[in-house]
């Protein structure tokens, strides 16, 4: 019999609509392919909900996104509603939403697809081949932590993580890790901060419970260093809030188009997939934009949401052929480019791939 899934669409503001179609499109396919059935129902978020409600975040879209077994999110924002107070805008509903999903963990792969190693800026030889998850913890660290403000002479951040909060994000560092190469580099700065001491002593412990995960350590000023010099090295990095803003920013770099990279929001509740990009307003509507971003989110999403992972092995695959076959949208048009194609011819081409 076949299974079914209840799958929250919030397609948002932009090419939100574009992509998320493309992504949908692609589900499809591999739910064919392997008797899975999507339900799909779409929810309001961003500017599209300003207008439509006067809140960027309605209720009803909290409701129906935790009541889904997993979300699938485009985009949003956009000049259109960038002069309204900040607790009306696009952005605000985002940072709401991601405290109401009490989502931890943000993982984003950076995977160099081999086609494409002239697109980084790096040399093909450093990053051919380069694979790797960085788990960043999402909602604690020096963000977050109190006391913080400033008067006219001073500034002060608190970084702060408890116990509690290590432990709950390392062990997703690990069980990612026993799905992958069986490696975890944690980050920190403990030769300076004290907190960073007890962060590592909190995984040292946390790894004995993965005996089959080899764990290793690295300063975070190293790690920015050795991202560069030789990212091949590194299978799951894991780290604080902070140092995961900027290395994962940074790793995203390595594979050199924004329009090819997926992200995870995972935690206590239903987790959130959606591409790293932005609404990317100076393309919306002129179906140009790149929607293997989101259509690699929606692989992970079948990976760690529901387990499916012939289905998320089978859209992989179906992005690389795509590559491999030289289809480019226009951001990647300058790379092995065979043949110009734009969203819905991509997807398309990904979904033909999978049947
Ligand atoms: N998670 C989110 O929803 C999210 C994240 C970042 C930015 N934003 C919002 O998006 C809006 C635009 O922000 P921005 O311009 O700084 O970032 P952006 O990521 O939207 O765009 C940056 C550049 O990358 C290009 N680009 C982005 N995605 C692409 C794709 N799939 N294919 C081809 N090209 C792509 C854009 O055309 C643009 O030139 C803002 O309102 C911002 O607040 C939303």
């Amino acid at each position: 019999m076949a299974k079914t899934y209840n799958i929250s669409l919030i397609k948002g503001d932009g090419i939100g609509t574009e992509i998320v179609n493309e992504a949908v499109k692609v589900l499809d396919a591999v739910g064919k392919k392997f008797d899975i059935i999507f339900n799909y129902k779409e929810y309001l978020m961003g500017g599209c909900a300003i207008d439509a409600t006067g809140n960027p975040l309605p209720q009803e879209t909290i409701d129906g996104v935790k009541a889904s077994d997993a979300c699938l999110f485009g985009a949003i924002g956009g000049p259109k509603w960038d002069n309204l107070s900040r607790e009306l805008r696009p952005e605000s509903g985002l940072l709401r939403f991601r405290k109401e999903m009490g989502v931890f963990a943000n993982l984003r792969p950076a995977v160099v697809y081999d086609e494409l190693t002239d697109a980084s800026s790096l040399k093909p030889e450093v990053i051919k081949g380069v694979d790797i998850m960085v788990v960043r913890e999402l909602i604690g660290g020096i963000y977050f932590g109190k006391p913080s403000g400033k008067d006219e002479t001073h500034g002060w951040n608190t970084m702060v993580y408890s116990i509690q909060e290590i432990e709950r994000i390392a062990h997703v560092a690990f069980k990612l890790a026993m799905k992958r190469d069986k490696r975890v580099c944690s980050i920190d700065k403990a030769n300076v901060l004290d907190v960073s001491a007890l962060w590592r002593e909190t995984v040292e412990k946390i790894s004995k419970e993965y005996p089959e995960v080899e764990l290793s350590h690295m300063y975070v000023d190293n790690c920015a260093m050795q991202l560069i010099a030789n990212p091949r090295q590194f299978d799951v990095i894991l780290t604080g809030n902070i140092f995961g803003d900027i290395l994962s920013d940074e790793a995203s770099m390595l594979s050199g188009s924004i329009g090819l990279l997926p992200s995870a929001s995972t935690g206590e509740s239903v987790a959130v997939y959606e591409p790293i990009h932005g609404s990317a307003p100076d393309i919306a509507g002129q179906n140009k934009a790149n929607p293997i971003a989101t259509i690699s989110s929606a692989s992970m999403m079948l990976r760690y949401s529901l387990d499916e992972i012939e289905a998320a092995n089978a859209i992989d695959d179906a992005i690389k052929k795509a590559m491999s076959d030289g289809y480019r949208t226009g951001d990647l048009a300058a790379y092995d480019c065979k043949e110009l194609v734009n969203t819905q011819q991509m997807g398309d081409i990904i979904a033909s791939n999978i049947l």
